[in-house]
């Protein structure tokens, strides 16, 4: 398949220029002024329009298994969702039981992605420690392209990781050149305040921000990052969502720890209020992990993401329709945690970041694709345009307006965070492996087409981590 995407002004995280490209056989084959379309290939009409690489959520979850039901967006579903709106990689969890082979779960979440329409790579979280862990782990970074282990400090009595399972599995991730990232908030905290909460009769939706309070997530943050450090190992915190992180995020890089920090787009751009929607429905909608903030967090996490302490973004993609979140109608803990935003992340992070003059176009890039594709080790195979890189792209037209809905939205969830946010800026087309899988409201994803991305491990800067802690140690005193 070859395909010439003519007349564009190609933006990239570093870069803004016109050019044309031509995309062959799934790679970006030439880049320059006036390219020559060879014969049969498909054109591509960008004038007036940008083209970038095409968006990378690095945090999804689909069909989850999770709190007694499984999530309704499926991986076909919400890879053609994601394409939609211009995302064109996932990198989604495979959340093994305690005590469940963590390859077996591997092996489970290859087999249900296989239905994909977009590339999607894997974090696999470790929930319990023994050897045969840390083996495992071994062998799906050096066989399996799996170079990044997610710690749950939340979700006690089901997933939560202690500090004892995060120090093996920290060292361990040390070892092997991997990234270990954690949901920072703390789990126990968490559980005591459900506990009081629900015996003071605070049973609806509104209970759940107050049973996780900014501390939490503050305090587990810096557990995190004080057990990173003395180990001497990176840490990537997913869906950074108070000042509370943010500042140890800030104090631990201000120290020279290597340390990144995920945004949600939804934590971005929806407040707290809406836990406090009369419609049961509606708040509930909202129940997800940690939850959204009050606006002065919103403002501190822009600043994060302005100022270079947040690399990221990311959607958390959990999809629970209102007949699943009805578990928990008497007792808010019980509310499967998740929401939507796959399609509408770059949107949503262009009209409130670019649009606004938060972000210019170069940095929405590095926010959207570039800085996942490094951090997670993919780099320019993934977030570049570039000859040789695959050609996942996006063209996209910063004119253009839709107001966001459930009626006219591709994910497969009868709820949208975004309900009614009119944005400006939207994928007119998408190319994932120089295929065209969007154009002008035509989604045209193909079940399978989707390619395992494989993420080598991490040598250099790991061993210069590990040896500047042991620069600190003195040895044994002898005596
Ligand atoms: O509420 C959320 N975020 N659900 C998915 C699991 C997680 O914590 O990331
Ligand atoms: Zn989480
Ligand atoms: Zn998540």
């Amino acid at each position: 398949m070859t395909s010439l995407i003519r007349g564009g002004t190609v933006v990239t995280a570093d870069q803004t220029y016109r050019a044309d490209i031509l995309c062959v056989d799934g790679k970006i084959a030439a880049i320059g002024p006036d390219l020559d379309a060879p014969t049969g290939a498909q054109i591509i009409d960008a004038g007036g329009q940008v083209v970038m690489p095409g968006g990378i959520d690095p945090h999804t979850h689909m069909q989850l298994p999770f709190m007694g039901t499984v999530a309704s967006e499926d991986f076909y579903t919400g890879t053609a969702a994601a394409l939609a709106g211009g995302t064109t990689s996932i990198i989604d969890f495979v959340i093994p039981d305690p005590q469940q082979s963590i390859m077996e779960a591997y092996k489970t979440w290859r087999g249900w992605a296989e239905k994909s329409a977009a590339d999607y790579g894997f974090h696999v979280a470790i929930t319990w420690w023994d050897d045969s862990v840390g083996k495992d782990m071994g062998d799906l970074v050096r066989k399996e392209g799996v170079n990044s282990f997610k710690h749950f400090m939340a979700y006690k009595g089901a997933i939560m990781a202690d500090d004892e399972i995060l120090y093996n599995s920290f060292t361990r991730s040390l070892e092997l050149g991997a990234m270990p990232t954690v949901h920072a908030e703390n789990g126990e905290l968490v559980f005591q305040l459900q506990k009081k909460l629900i015996e003071e009769g605070i049973t609806g939706p509104e209970g759940h921000p107050l049973s996780r309070p900014p501390a939490a997530e503050g305090e587990a943050a810096n557990r995190a990052l004080r057990l990173a450090e003395v180990i001497g190992v990176p840490l990537y915190i997913v869906h950074v969502s108070t000042s509370d992180a943010l500042e140890e995020i800030k104090r631990a890089k201000a120290a020279g720890q290597r340390v990144y920090g995920e945004v949600l787009a939804g934590h971005l751009t929806v407040d707290d209020s809406v836990y406090l929607d009369p419609d049961w429905n509606k708040a509930a909608a909202h129940v997800m992990s940690p939850p959204f903030r009050s606006p002065e967090h919103q403002a501190a996490l822009w600043k994060g993401l302005q100022g270079g302490a947040l690399q990221t973004t990311a959607t958390d993609h959990c999809c629970f329709c209102a007949d699943q979140k009805a578990m928990g109608k008497d007792n808010f803990t019980q509310i499967p945690n998740g929401t939507a935003g796959v399609e509408d992340r770059m949107s949503v992070l262009w009209t409130h970041g670019v649009n606004t003059g938060r972000l210019t176009m170069n940095e929405f890039v590095a926010v959207t694709s570039a800085n996942a594709a490094k951090i997670f080790n993919i780099y320019p195979q993934k977030g570049a345009v570039q000859v040789g890189a695959d050609a996942d792209l996006v063209v996209w037209d910063p004119e253009l307006s839709k107001t966001i809905s459930v009626k006219t939205h591709h994910q497969n969830v009868d709820y949208n965070i975004f309900e009614g946010m009119e944005v400006t800026g939207l994928a007119t087309h998408t190319l994932s492996r120089g295929v065209l899988a969007y154009k002008d409201g035509d989604l045209r994803a193909v079940k399978g087409a989707g390619q395992y991305v494989k993420r080598p491990a991490f040598a250099a800067p790991f061993d210069a981590l590990s040896k500047q802690a042991a620069l600190h140690r003195p040895g044994p005193v002898k005596r």
